[in-house]
């Protein structure tokens, strides 16, 4: 039986705040960048007052994560401008991800940067970053964290797996490698023209380790195992587990470099790029406390938050499918007890690029 890919642009995150709960795992990963930020905050240049320095936070999801390196930013710029001069953060999504929940989170988190500087403002926009989304040459920072992973679209279906990088169809693998090469240069294509000369980007998205490794292999495990389960339970057909493909994938430090090949790209040159392995905090605090049931369910919660609305618009009847809900608590439930049964530590690779535009 053969399915058919979605050729739609990835669905959400889970809603309702779900994804600012359980998202520990990217908000360790990013850590890293954060120095890396404030010191773009220092060299960028800025324009004069009164006009807003704008920074673009690109695939923002709730907001929660971004929380951190936008107060890095803040603190860096304060230290160079007149406290009255406008810092605009535009935070930027897919126009189906749950903006209720980032303005919620910007009122009331305690980590919220609008709790430090009266003169920032927030606002966001609900549009692919593979479009020009905001005004030519106005951005002075941006920031884009675990986000540009997301292809545009899923360029074909994954017959063996739900993640390209453990498909043994060298094909499928094939098309998705020129997916996701064509869609890191258009990415950068609509950046260059949004950064302001002397602007600076930084992205943080999910890599491959020098040896190859895409990583998160017993979460994936895991994941394609509960699908099966479910279509032997007659829960799911076959057709629709043949269906299913998370549309991500991770970047060698190679793939991350190519557009820059003649030293400029976009208008942008590399300041920094890097591969490294991301902290696994939650196979940390099993280390510390030997629970593991804690370890199964924060994977699949982080699993169900991340990825499962988007296997779930592969149902029969797409998001609307009234099993759609039981969908995410049983392919969680189903591979939270096949995490529990021997936890390991998951590798984590990321790829962290810093660019700027002069
Ligand atoms: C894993 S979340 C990352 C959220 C946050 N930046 C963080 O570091 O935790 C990925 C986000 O990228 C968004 N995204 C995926 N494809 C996108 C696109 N084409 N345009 C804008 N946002 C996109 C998703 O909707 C999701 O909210």
């Amino acid at each position: 039986m053969t399915g058919t890919a979605s050729s739609l642009a990835p669905a959400r995150m889970e809603g309702n705040g779900a994804y600012n709960r359980n998202s520990c795992v990217q908000e360790a990963g990013s850590a890293p960048a954060v120095p890396l930020f404030e010191q773009a905050a220092r060299l960028a240049v800025l324009p004069a007052p009164p006009q807003p320095i704008v920074i673009a936070d690109y695939g923002s999801s709730q907001g929660h994560n971004s929380f951190d390196p936008m107060a890095a930013a803040i603190r860096a710029l304060r230290e160079r401008t007149n406290p009255d001069q406008a810092i605009s953060i535009v935070h930027t999504d897919l126009p189906s991800s749950d903006f209720s929940a980032l303005f919620q989170a910007l009122a009331t988190d305690p980590q919220s940067y609008l709790r430090i500087d009266p003169t920032t403002f927030a606002s966001a926009v609900g549009r692919t970053f593979y479009e020009q989304i905001l005004p030519s040459a106005g951005v002075a920072l941006g920031w884009c964290s675990w986000a540009v992973q997301w292809l545009s679209r899923a360029p074909a279906p994954i017959l063996d797996q739900v993640q390209v990088a453990y498909s043994k169809d060298a094909a499928v693998r094939d098309q998705y490698s020129r997916q996701v090469a064509n869609d890191w240069r258009t990415f950068l294509h609509h950046r260059g023209r949004e950064l302001r000369l002397g602007g600076r980007l930084i992205i943080l998205t999910m890599a491959l380790t020098p040896d190859g490794d895409f990583g998160y292999r017993p979460i994936l495990e895991a994941m394609y195992a509960a699908l099966l389960q479910l279509v032997n339970e007659d829960f799911l057909s076959a057709a629709e587990v043949h269906r299913m493909a998370i549309p991500t994938v991770a970047r060698s430090l190679s793939d991350l470099e190519a557009p820059f090949s003649d030293g400029r790209f976009a208008d942008l040159a590399i300041d920094h790029a890097e591969v490294f392995l991301g902290q696994d905090l939650i196979w940390d605090a099993f280390e510390r406390n030997g629970d593991a049931r804690a370890f199964d369910a924060r994977w699949a919660a982080f699993s169900r938050a991340s990825v499962l609305p988007t296997l779930a618009r592969d149902l029969d009847r797409g998001g609307a499918d009234t099993r759609a809900g039981e969908f995410l608590d049983r392919v969680e439930a189903e591979m939270a007890a096949r995490l529990a049964a021997a936890p390991e530590k998951v590798v984590i690779p990321l790829g962290l690029v810093v660019l700027r535009k002069d």
